[in-house]
């Protein structure tokens, strides 16, 4: 069989409760596909590596995450009993990403059931068809850089190098390509929008970052139209009509985390939203290392309690599968699987869905059954429909 080798840093608080899910999607492809075998090494990042090694991820995971596998399966870091200053559980993720050079950072917003819609907090027919990706940035920005960081004075270099951002851009063009205007990623329709936001009025990077984006468009991507948005309007056109910005949102790192962030909102939930942070142009069947995780963070305000929804991760996991290993046909239908968990609530009542989602169900019953509709699937059998 092929061996495909993941790391699994699962992180703090709700991160582990989270990542035993996506483990068993795992455990399950492998036990029905006899060709596929997954090499997983576990580890950890974040607070409890703080605690253990006092530092928040070290080198050796990071050399791991580096030379030795082919993707990484992160969870959550960070939690009140570690606090904020530096170095903190959160600079763990911030140095891997950085190592492994995973820069660009897809955050898809959409509905994986249409039975979902009813729990975002817009109207239905504001919000039914949203389906745009947030790219974001991930490797520079305000995020990186020499920080001052005394008792009276702080500053973060908010800076973009031309290179940094032309390659954001053609990441950006191909993902637009790939999901086209119908965003069903089927390759036959004209690619979809991509909208850059920035602060171009107020920031020097902004307008060197729309200056560079529009010359990569005009220059590799002609067929691709882009616009530009400022960050500030945009975030507002996000709740009133969302669905304008189907297509890629591609923009910088700050931006990208509080919209991406803000498209949890509109979907009505984080528990539902993935990630997956590339090292370059993703493209199904090709291999290329990537860090997976929820948009979501370590949540201490539930943590301990079985109650946290286990779908973001677990459709990271997918992310993965298709990103990282070329396995989109897995990658699907553990798409489906988690559609048809998340619709049987509405089907028979089954009351598949965690506290977020409102409903009553815990994260190992969600996880379990994903599990089992995958594994139906599989099997080439029909699948569980309630
Ligand atoms: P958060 O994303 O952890 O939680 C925000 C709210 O959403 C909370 O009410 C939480 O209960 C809820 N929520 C989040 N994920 C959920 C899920 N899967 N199911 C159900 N409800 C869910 O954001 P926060 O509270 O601002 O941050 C908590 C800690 O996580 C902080 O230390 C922060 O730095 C860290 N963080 C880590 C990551 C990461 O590791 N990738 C990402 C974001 C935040
Ligand atoms: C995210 C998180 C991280 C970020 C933190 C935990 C470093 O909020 O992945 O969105 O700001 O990038
Ligand atoms: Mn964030």
């Amino acid at each position: 069989p092929q061996t495909y080798h993941i790391l699994v840093l699962p992180g703090d608080h709700v991160g582990p409760e989270v990542m035993k899910e996506a483990v068993k999607v795992f455990e399950t492809i492998e036990q029905k596909r006899p060709n596929i075998n997954f090499k997983l090494t576990h580890d950890i990042a974040g607070g409890c590596s703080m605690d253990k090694h006092g530092t928040p991820i070290t080198d050796e995971v990071l050399r791991i995450g580096k030379e030795d596998v082919d993707a990484i399966l992160f969870g959550s870091v960070g939690g009140p009993e570690w606090g904020h200053s530096y170095p903190n559980p959160e600079s763990s993720l911030l140095r891997l990403r950085a190592h492994i050079g995973a820069f660009a950072n897809i955050r898809p917003a959409t509905f994986y059931s249409k039975s979902l819609i009813s729990r975002s907090p817009l109207k239905p027919e504001i919000v039914s068809d949203v389906n745009f990706v947030v790219l974001r940035e991930n490797c520079g920005g305000a995020y990186y850089g020499e920080k001052v960081e005394k008792e009276d004075y702080a500053m973060d270099p908010w800076g973009y190098s031309t290179p940094e951002i032309e390659r954001c851009a053609r990441v950006a063009g191909a993902l637009a390509r790939k999901m086209g205007k119908d965003g069903l990623g089927l390759g036959n329709s004209p690619p979809a929008t991509v909208w850059s936001a920035d602060k171009a009025n107020v920031l020097a990077n902004s307008r060197l970052w729309r200056k560079v984006v529009s010359r990569v468009f005009e220059q590799e991507f002609p067929d691709v139209e882009l616009k530009h948005q400022l960050a500030d309007s945009l975030s507002m056109l996000l709740m009133t009509d969302p669905a304008r910005f189907n297509g890629v949102i591609v923009t910088d790192n700050t931006f990208g985390d509080m919209l991406s962030d803000q498209a949890g909102g509109v979907v009505g939930t984080l528990g539902v939203l993935p990630s997956a942070s590339l090292c370059g142009i993703p493209g199904e069947g090709t291999k290329c290392n990537g860090i997976y995780e929820p948009v979501h963070g370590s949540a201490p305000d539930i943590s301990g309690k079985g109650i946290v929804n286990p779908v973001a991760e677990i459709l990271s996991a997918a992310l993965l599968l298709r990103y990282s290993l070329g396995l989109n046909e897995e990658a699907v239908m553990i798409e489906k699987a988690v559609e048809k968990v998340l619709d049987a609530q509405e089907i028979g009542g089954l009351g598949l869905r965690s506290g977020d989602l409102g409903g009553s169900a815990n994260t190992v019953q969600i996880g379990d059954a994903v599990c089992r509709v995958l594994g139906d699937m599989l099997d080439g059998a029909s699948g569980a429909s309630g």
